[in-house]
Parts: structure tokens; C-alpha cells; sequence
């Protein structure tokens, strides 16, 4: 399986604070945060992965990560010239999903939970069609919006809906078929002209295609599109650091707990950042390689 991480988009609803930098490379607490929708992939067993990010960030980003050979992962980027819509990543990244399945996540979607390791493994074994992955919230208007019968099945999808059927807001996570890829090439510019991955998701939905795994309260998810979103975001990593010590998508602990990278080169891994960095991250990543 390969991933997508899609992050362009103008970013105007955060202005100032994304009049010059990249929306999902703002910090969330004490990492960037790609890092967060990055880690959920590598928790995923994928380590193909293309980033997706507008002409003037795009550099940033390849700066961050390189080629992702540190983690043991491939890393590519790719352009997108203008936010056509969650669905033009898939055109975007057409020769690069081949003829695999692939996932698409949105580099402004944090997930956190026990379980969330285990979920991605198994729905990524049982994938047939796509696979959508659900949170109830208090404000679904806010989102894409599903309703499901008793196994999971999706049986209504709706984006933002001013009343809406449900409280399932479904995620930026989004598991698919191989043929997604060119379904999507054949999208129809939705009235407000973007290329929705709700619509397709419902071809899906039409084909009885489409599962939606409700995360359930024992997971955390944040989209990070507003200023609160961003502080909550924010202040839930902090507390898990600060009672717990668990540093939240630390991407180095994710790659050597995945078995991507051995204990020595995660140990090369910290020393570079104790020698270049006073941030403490370092000395986090020798603990762990115990050294
Ligand atoms: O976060 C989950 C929600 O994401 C889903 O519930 C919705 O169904 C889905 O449409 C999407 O809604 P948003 O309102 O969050 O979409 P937005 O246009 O804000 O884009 C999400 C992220 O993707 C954002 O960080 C910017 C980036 N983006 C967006 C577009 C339209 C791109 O990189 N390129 C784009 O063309």
C-alpha cells in the first residue's frame, strides 16, 4: 500500500499566521505538524509515501524530510498548483500509486488512540472498496457527514450538511482500492469548483464499496483548520508529554518501533540532534535507542 499526504490549500482561514509559511507546517506543540498525519501512515506499515504541497512550500517540506531514507521510508513530493480539491491529489498522484492500494491522509488531521495501530492493520488487510474512517462530534456541519447500518457499511454521505442525517464526521483518513485512482480522474468539479472527495467516495457508497470504522472514544481526532482546533490540538499533545512522556508522533520513534530503523541508527539519529539542537528531542530519541 502506498500513501498520499496531501498538504497545500491557501491556509486563509488561519491568517495571518499562514500568510507565509505552510498551514501543516504550523507547530503543534513541539513538532510540525506533518509529522502527526505522517506518523499515522508509518503506524499503517507504509512507507511509500508522496507529499503533496502547494509551489511555494513544496521546498520546505523536501528541507524537513529529504527523502525520507533516515526512517527507512521513500519519500516524494509532488506540486499542486492550485487547491483543486482533496480529490486532485489522487490525479496528482496517479503514476505514483501505480497499480497499488493506497491511502490519503490530510496533513491537518491528528489521530491519537491505543487501538489506532491495530485498527489500521486490520482495516488495511480487510480493504475492499474504500474504507472511511468515522468520529462522532458535536459539530458535524463541519465536515463530511455519514450514516452506516449494523457491519459498517456507509449508507449516506454528505458533505457539510446544514442539517445533518448523523453525528459521524467522517475523517481526513481515507483507505481505497486501486481503481480509486482513475475514478477520480473522471470527477466533475463540484459548485464551489474543487474535484470532492466526498463524491468520490460515493461511487463507493452507490457500489455497497464503501466501510466506515467508527474510531470510537477511546481515539483522539483534531482537524486543525481553526484557530481553536490548532490550541486544542496543541495543549492534548502537551498533556500526554507532560503526565505521561509520550511524545506524540515523534516520526524517529515511530520508524524504530515499526522496525523501519534498528537501535543504531536511531541512536546516529539522536546524537545529530543533541549536537545541533537544544530542544531536548535528541536526548528522547537516545533514551528510547538506550544509549
Ligand atoms: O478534516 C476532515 C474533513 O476534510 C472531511 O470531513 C471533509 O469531508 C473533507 O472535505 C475535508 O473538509 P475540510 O473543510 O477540512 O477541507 P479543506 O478544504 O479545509 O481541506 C482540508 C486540508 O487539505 C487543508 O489542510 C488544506 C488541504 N487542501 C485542501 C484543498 C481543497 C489541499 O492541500 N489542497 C486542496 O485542493
Amino acid at each position: 500500500m502506498r500513501g498520499i499526504l496531501l498538504a497545500g490549500g491557501s491556509g486563509t482561514r488561519l491568517h495571518p499566521i499562514t500568510a507565509v509559511s505552510s498551514k501543516q507546517l504550523l507547530p503543534v506543540y513541539d513538532k510540525p505538524m506533518v509529522y502527526y498525519p505522517l506518523s499515522v501512515l508509518m503506524l499503517a506499515e507504509i512507507r511509500e509515501i508522496l507529499i503533496i504541497s502547494n509551489p511555494e512550500h513544496i521546498e520546505n517540506y523536501r528541507d524537513l524530510l529529504g527523502d525520507g531514507s533516515r526512517l527507512g521510508l521513500r519519500l516524494s513530493y509532488a506540486v499542486q498548483d492550485q487547491p483543486r480539491g482533496l480529490a486532485d491529489a489522487l490525479r496528482i498522484g496517479r503514476d505514483f500509486i501505480g497499480d497499488e492500494q493506497f491511502a490519503l491522509i490530510l496533513g491537518d488531521n491528528i489521530f491519537y488512540g491505543n487501538a489506532l495501530t491495530e485498527t489500521l492493520r486490520r482495516e488495511r488487510a480487510r480493504l475492499d472498496g474504500c474504507t472511511l474512517f468515522g468520529y462522532r462530534v458535536a459539530d458535524p456541519e463541519r465536515y463530511g457527514v455519514a450514516t452506516i447500518d449494523d457491519a459498517g457499511r456507509v449508507t449516506s454521505l454528505e458533505e457539510k450538511p446544514p442539517a445533518p442525517r448523523s453525528n459521524l464526521a467522517v475523517t481526513g483518513m481515507y483507505f481505497y482500492d486501486n481503481e480509486a485512482a482513475d475514478l477520480a480522474t473522471r470527477l466533475k468539479p463540484s459548485p464551489r469548483g474543487e474535484l470532492e472527495i466526498t463524491d468520490l467516495n460515493r461511487i463507493f457508497v452507490e457500489r455497497n464499496k464503501a466501510r466506515l470504522v467508527d474510531l470510537g472514544r477511546g481515539c483522539a481526532w483534531f482537524d486543525t483548520g481553526t484557530h481553536e482546533s490548532l490550541m486544542d490540538a496543541a495543549l492534548f499533545v502537551q498533556v500526554l508529554a507532560k503526565r505521561q512522556g509520550i511524545r506524540l508522533a515523534c516520526i524517529e520513534e515511530v520508524a524504530f518501533r515499526m522496525g523501519f530503523i534498528d537501535e543504531d541508527q536511531l541512536a546516529s539519529l539522536g546524537k545529530e540532534f543533541v549536537a545541533t539542537s537544544a530542544s531536548g528531542y535528541g536526548h528522547y530519541l537516545m533514551d528510547l535507542a538506550g544509549t
